[in-house]
C-alpha cells in the first residue's frame, strides 16, 4: 500500500517534495503514485520522510526496494544544532598534513564512510565506491608509486626532491588514504565522489579525525597504471577523489582568514 488514508492528511507535502512528479492527487484528495513511478523512481525516500503522520510506504519496485517510514531514522526539530556552532564548526575544519603514526580504529573508518553515504548524488546514484588502506606499507607505496608518475612526466621536481630526502608531502605519512572511485559514464560522478568526500571530511573533523585531500596522487593515479592496478580499481571507474586520514598531530587553535565572498546579485 502507498498511502494509509486512516492517517493522511492531504498536505501535498509528498506530492510537492517528489523531484519526478510522481506523486498525484487521486480522485479521493489522497497522494497517488503515477505507474511512471516503476520506472522512474530514484528511491531517494522524500515522500516518506517527510510525511508529517508516517502515512507513506513506497512498495517495492524493479530497481528500487520497498521503504517504510520505520525505515528512516526520525529527526524532530528539537534535534536541529545551533547554527553558531555548525557554522564553527564549518569554519574550523582544516586540512591536516602532519598525523600521529597510530592507525585509525577500523570501525571509525566504517563510520566516516557511513556518513558520507548521505551526500548528495545526482539522480540519487549514489555511486560513490571506497578503497581505504590499512597499511602504513601500502600507504607509503601509493606515495612511491606517485613520485615515480611524477619522475616519468617531469613534473613537480620539488616533491620529488622531498621525497628522495625522506619527506613525503604527497601523503604526508598519513597511516591511510581513503580512494573515491565510480564509474565514469555516470551522471556526475566526479561531483559525486567529490560530495561524498567532503562530507567524510567533515566528519572526520567531528570525530577529532584528521584528513586532507591528496591531490597528488589522485592525479597520478587518473592515468598511471601502476596505481590502478594497486588499487584494483574496476575497469571504467574513475578515481575521483582521494583523502589522506589519520589522527592529527597538532591541534589548531585558530581559524585562518579566508577571501572574503565575491558575489554579484543580478535582479
Ligand atoms: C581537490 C583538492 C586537492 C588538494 N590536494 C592537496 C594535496 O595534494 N596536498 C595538500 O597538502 N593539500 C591538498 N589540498 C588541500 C588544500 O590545499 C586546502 O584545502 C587549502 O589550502 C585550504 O586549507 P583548509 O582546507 O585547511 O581550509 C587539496 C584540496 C582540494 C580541494
Amino acid at each position: 500500500m502507498f498511502v494509509n488514508t486512516e492517517v493522511c492528511k492531504k498536505c501535498g507535502s509528498c506530492r510537492d517534495e517528489c523531484p519526478f512528479d510522481l506523486i498525484v492527487d487521486g480522485r479521493d484528495g489522497f497522494p497517488k503514485l503515477r505507474p511512471a513511478a516503476r520506472k522512474t523512481c530514484i528511491a531517494c525516500g522524500h515522500c516518506v520522510a517527510v510525511c508529517p503522520v508516517q502515512a507513506l510506504s513506497l512498495p517495492e519496485m524493479p530497481v528500487t526496494p520497498a521503504l517504510l517510514p520505520d525505515d528512516c531514522e526520525p529527526w524532530p526539530a528539537s534535534a536541529r544544532i545551533d547554527p553558531d556552532e555548525a557554522e564553527r564548526f564549518l569554519r574550523s575544519r582544516r586540512s591536516i598534513r602532519t598525523y600521529k603514526s597510530d592507525p585509525l580504529p577500523q570501525d571509525m573508518v566504517e563510520h566516516l564512510i557511513n556518513v558520507a553515504r548521505f551526500a548528495p548524488s545526482a539522480h540519487n546514484g549514489q555511486p560513490a565506491r571506497w578503497i581505504i588502506t590499512r597499511s602504513r606499507e601500502t600507504t607509503r607505496r601509493l606515495a612511491e608509486l606517485t613520485v615515480e608518475f611524477m619522475a616519468l612526466n617531469n613534473v613537480f621536481p620539488g616533491v620529488i626532491k622531498n621525497w628522495n630526502a625522506g619527506r613525503d608531502k604527497i601523503l604526508r605519512g598519513a597511516p591511510h588514504v581513503a580512494i573515491v572511485h565510480a564509474p565514469e559514464d555516470g551522471l556526475n560522478p566526479a561531483e559525486d565522489c567529490s560530495l561524498a568526500a567532503a562530507y567524510m571530511e567533515l566528519a572526520a573533523h567531528a570525530h577529532g579525525v584528521g584528513a586532507c585531500w591528496a591531490g597528488f596522487l589522485m592525479e597520478a593515479a587518473e592515468g598511471y597504471t601502476p596505481i590502478r592496478e594497486l588499487l584494483g580499481v574496476p575497469e571504467g571507474h574513475g578515481i575521483y577523489a582521494a583523502l589522506m586520514l589519520g589522527f592529527p598531530k597538532f591541534r589548531y587553535r585558530r581559524i585562518p582568514r579566508r577571501r572574503p565572498a565575491e558575489i554579484r546579485w543580478l535582479d
